[in-house]
């Protein structure tokens, strides 16, 4: 049985190292069945409910077929079709679905909502996303690298390049620190992750022999990296006015052929949680266009569509791993 069985996942520091491992172990297991069609049901007549405050493609679609292929139903919820949030506060939210579902996964702004949800709700929540961290996304980001890189996880490099102190960069950072890798943060100083953030990776670090580098310099951040990882430059919940900030403070941190180049790894990949915002033009209008002259975003076309781009099963591998862990939470295996 598993330890994660009717546990709560709300950060990547809910979980020990060995229990984290265990669910990517998991992950591959249930990945190679399904594609063996040979996947069996594990979470018949569980029934998960899914609070989404902000929008998404990916964690949705996810959830759904995971629940789906091991047998569970679900139910979408957000603040337009619910009373949730506006006129329904968190901790009854979390107590009347606790009396229904089986599980309930919810994105949103603040970590603290997500831990109010757990702490009221009685039964597993899953955090889909918040400000602070996005840990079904980091478990996905550990698995896709274990099988491009075909190593033990203590000896997997990375770089996260861009806003680091936001989801990604947070839990990125605390995830490698935790098990033991070569962890790099790679941004101007004012979007590190905050001090405690990284204070505990540091910990992480001395305990566990992890390496743990927080640089302003793109080519000691990225240089021998496996892996580089970016993040769009404006997260969903800011205010637009922020990107002509952001534009020139994350320019020279834009992931192109150069910074690639920089690593000195010809095998180096490249690694996105998406969505990914390409074009500057469509995504924040002709006047920046032409005030920084700058057609790309956080990552250049040409490095996103090239070999070394793997994107894409980064983002199937939001499914196995989701699966996994609802596998494990409601199911104890
Ligand atoms: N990576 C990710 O969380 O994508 P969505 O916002 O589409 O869910
Ligand atoms: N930092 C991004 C991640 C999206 C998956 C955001 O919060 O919008």
């Amino acid at each position: 049985r598993s330890t994660l069985l009717g546990r709560s996942y709300l950060k990547e520091t809910d979980l020990s190292a060995e229990e984290f491992r265990s669910l990517l172990d998991l992950a591959a297991l249930l990945k190679a069945a399904k594609r063996q069609g040979r996947e069996e049901r594990r979470l018949t007549g569980k029934n998960i409910a899914l609070l989404f405050e902000k929008t998404s493609t990916r964690t949705r679609a996810a959830f759904e077929v995971a629940a789906a292929d091991q047998g569970a139903s679900t139910t979408y919820l957000d603040p337009a079709g619910s009373q949730m949030g506006h006129k329904e506060s968190i901790k009854d939210t979390a107590r009347v679905l606790g009396r229904l579902y089986d599980g309930i996964e919810y994105r949103g702004n603040g970590q603290s909502v997500v831990e109010t949800l757990g702490a009221w709700a009685g039964v597993p929540v899953w955090n889909g996303l918040t400000n602070e961290w996005h840990p079904t996304q980091s478990l996905c980001d550990v698995l896709t690298m274990r099988e491009h890189s075909r190593k033990p996880d203590r000896e997997i490099s990375y770089a996260f390049v861009g806003d680091a102190r936001y989801n990604m960069g947070n839990s990125l950072l605390t995830v490698g620190a935790m098990l033991g890798m070569d962890v790099r943060i790679v941004a101007p100083r004012s979007l590190w992750p905050a001090d405690d953030v990284i204070a505990q990776a540091k910990r992480y670090a001395a305990e566990l022999g992890s390496r743990v580098t927080v640089t302003e310099e793109v080519g000691e951040g990225v240089r021998g990296a496996d892996f580089v990882h970016t993040d769009v430059w404006v997260s969903m919940g800011e205010a637009p006015e922020v990107w002509a900030e952001r534009i020139a403070l994350l320019r020279p941190y834009q992931i192109n052929a150069d910074l690639l180049a920089a690593t000195g790894n010809p095998d180096v990949r490249f690694m996105h949680c998406l969505p990914a915002f390409h074009d500057l033009e469509t995504t924040v209008g002709q006047s920046l266009h032409e005030q920084f002259g700058l057609t790309e975003l956080e990552v250049t076309d040409d490095v996103f569509e090239s070999p070394a781009s793997i994107v894409f099963d980064q983002a199937e591998n939001r499914m196995h791993t989701i699966k996994a862990l609802l596998v494990a939470t409601l199911a104890g295996r």
